[in-house]
């Protein structure tokens, strides 16, 4: 059979990335993070002393960092120049930081191109998860999903994930990283025309596993 290529996007807590591991384990397929990409060069320039509110000098070193990404969807891994960065991507400070990294053009170009030329080569197919992959990066992809999720819900997931945080500050910090997602200039986060929607609201994660994966069967 051909390859799948499977775009799932969204904003944040929506359960894009349980959803996405699980559907591309479930039907024997590669899996990629494209968010753990842009935080792991948010990493690199923070770790690195580059001025975060410089687009000019975030462009200027954007082809610098070295990132590969395993795509088992059983154990996805995330390295910058030969460094384990999974942990580190995931503090608050790479999380408030990475909008406004991955809002350079010159960022966005070379992450884009990482994630073409992954899923071209993933020999059963791909599911790749993130803000522009319906849009931007596979615009041909076989299905197309679009995640939302009431605020409250999302927050109330995050929140769950980060043990302890406070409901009300996560909602902020997310609907504040949604915005600036949605309003850069370079694909910012958007449904495809040709997406199809699910809202997560009311659903468990067992029902939207089971939704995507009977949508990516009826393509194969
Ligand atoms: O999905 P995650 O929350 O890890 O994504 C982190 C950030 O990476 C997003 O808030 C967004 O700024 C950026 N991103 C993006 N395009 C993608 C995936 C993520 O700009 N395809």
């Amino acid at each position: 059979a051909k390859p799948v290529i499977v775009a799932i996007d969204g904003p944040s807590g929506t359960g894009k990335s349980s959803t996405s591991k699980a559907v591309a384990a479930q039907l024997g397929l590669s899996y990629l993070d494209t968010g753990a990409q842009y935080r792991a060069i948010t990493w690199w320039m923070v770790t690195n002393g580059i001025d975060i509110e410089d687009p000019t000098a975030i462009a200027a070193v954007a082809g610098k960092p070295e990132i590969i990404s395993g795509t088992d969807p059983a154990n996805p891994t995330i390295n910058v120049d030969g460094t384990d960065v999974a942990g580190p991507i995931r503090t608050q400070e790479v999380t408030s930081k990475v909008s406004a990294v991955s809002a350079v053009p010159e960022v966005r170009a070379r992450i884009t191109e990482l994630q073409r030329s992954l899923a071209t080569s993933a020999e059963y197919g791909i599911v790749v998860e993130g803000r522009d992959i319906g849009t931007t990066v596979l615009p041909d992809a076989d299905l197309k999903i679009f995640l939302t999720a009431s605020p409250e819900a999302r927050a109330a997931r995050r929140s769950g994930e980060l043990k302890g945080a406070d409901v009300n500050a996560t909602r902020e910090a997310l609907i504040k990283r949604d915005a600036a997602d949605s309003s850069r200039k370079t694909s910012p986060l958007a449904k495809a025309g040709d997406a199809v929607e699910v809202d997560t609201t009311a659903l468990t994660l067992q029902q939207v596993i089971e939704c995507v994966v009977t949508l990516v069967e009826e393509k194969r």
